[in-house]
């Protein structure tokens, strides 16, 4: 099983059946409220009729279609709707099937880019401590999680990472974006920057708010001085958007949220609600562009025998018609401040160190147990899924993601359930 602990898992296993709207059921019909959208994944609330409307009539009427020098309305019909609500300048997409993927391939479109323009000698890429860029071989190599790499060998050659942005001692408790350290934290591409001359490095790939180690939300001024050095350098800035894109952040994309724009961004995840696996790349039209020069012929070597996968496509699809009837991926606006207030109240709570929150996401640190890293909130896991509430633990993080369709009550039913399942562990 995929980051399990198997033999634990054997022993007392956590089953899921059946899903609807904010909620799952257990096959023994106990009621659990997502607090996770899955993973991250089912922004628009789960088994969403349009979604399931789309895929069904897609998967009667053409199941699969190749798309390597082949083509089928729908993978254009998808991308058209997507470039719509993507940031102007945004006109093209490269569709793969996951997250990993699209991390993959943007970092290879960053490569070919500054091949296509003659300057081959761009190869390093640079990542960032405790990123996450999915598990595959260019993701795992820019990612900075250790104990996803640490078995794996060398990895690929070239790679380098800045410093991550967590500094509790400045920033702990803070709403929203943190105050203090950004242009500093941001400053340590620079010093890679001069230690192996900018003119070779091809692209420097973040996450907006990294996720998966626990929401690090950017300090103010940091994405705006990443963004300037990449700038100044000729170096492109990859957003990866896999967790952050479809209105998380109260906007289509957390780069408009956040005010700052990147020159490609990956997706997954709520690109189809989660329903069928499916990522996208997005690039800016002049990275585009550049590849459409010189003699006709295939431009780009790479490709999935799924990508544009005409059942993904058309969840996607539905996904699209569901956010913009329901206003979906603006939603989040005017549901933050509740939420924040939400996540707060629980400073002071039994074993809580920290509170972060950005969006709709959040993050409750706890105190490591001593001598058992992670055992707290994994226990802290195990009672809330036990008293109904579906939570996510990273070490000793509880990050917490509901569907953009969550309601007060189930705001205040999420937050409830942790703060009893903390005064019940030790
Ligand atoms: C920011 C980010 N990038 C990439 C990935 C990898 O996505 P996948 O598991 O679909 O390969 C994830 C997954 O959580 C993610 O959060």
């Amino acid at each position: 099983m995929p980051f399990t602990a198997n033999r634990q898992f054997r022993a007392a296993p956590r089953l899921l059946s059946r899903a609807e709207g904010m909620y799952y059921w257990t096959p023994e019909g106990r009621q659990v409220l997502d607090g996770t959208a899955g993973l991250w994944c089912v922004n628009a609330g789960h088994c969403r009729p349009k979604i399931v409307e789309a895929v069904r009539r897609q998967v009667g009427e053409m199941d699969f279609a190749p798309t390597f020098q082949m083509g089928h309305p729908i993978a254009f019909e998808f991308a058209e709707r997507l470039a719509a609500i993507a940031p102007p300048g945004f006109k093209h997409v490269f569709f793969t099937n996951s997250g990993s993927e699209s991390a993959d391939t943007a970092l290879k479109i960053a490569l070919a880019y500054h091949r296509a323009r003659g300057e081959g000698q761009r190869y390093r890429l640079i990542g960032r401590e405790r990123g996450y860029h999915g598990v595959n071989f260019g993701g795992m190599a820019v990612g900075g999680i250790p104990s996803n790499r640490k078995v794996f060998g060398p990895g690929i050659a070239g790679v380098y990472h800045i410093r991550h942005t967590h500094d509790p001692s400045r920033n702990s408790f803070s709403k929203g974006q943190p105050l203090h350290g950004g242009v500093e934290f941001a400053d340590d591409l620079e010093r890679l920057c001069t230690f192996h001359d900018p003119s070779t490095i091809a692209a420097v790939i973040v996450e907006p708010v990294a996720g998966s180690a626990g929401v690090l939300v950017p300090p103010r001024g940091y994405l705006e001085r990443l963004r300037e050095i990449c700038t100044r350098h000729g170096i492109l800035l990859i957003f990866d958007e896999v967790i952050t894109g479809f209105g998380r952040l109260g906007k289509p994309f957390g780069a408009e949220r956040l005010g700052v724009m990147p020159d490609l961004f990956t997706t997954a995840k709520a690109l189809t609600n989660g329903t069928v696996p499916m990522g996208a790349v997005f690039v800016k039209d002049s990275i585009h562009d550049a590849f459409m020069q010189g003699p006709a012929g295939i431009e780009l070597f790479h490709g999935y025998t799924y990508s544009g996968h005409p059942v993904a496509c058309a969840a996607g699809i539905g996904m699209l018609d569901t956010c913009e009837e329901e206003g979906l991926l603006e939603r989040v606006a005017g549901l933050e401040s509740y939420w924040e207030t939400a996540a707060h109240a629980l400073k002071g709570a039994r074993h809580v160190i920290d509170v972060r929150n950005y969006g709709l996401m959040a993050a409750i640190e706890l105190e490591p147990r001593p001598g058992a890293p992670a055992a707290r909130a994994y226990e802290t896991f195990v009672k809330a899924f036990e008293s109904g509430v579906l939570i996510r633990v990273t070490a000793d993080t509880i990050a917490l993601s509901p569907p953009l369709i969550v309601e007060k009550p189930q705001i205040d039913r999420l937050f409830q359930a942790i703060r009893e399942a903390l005064t019940s562990v030790a």
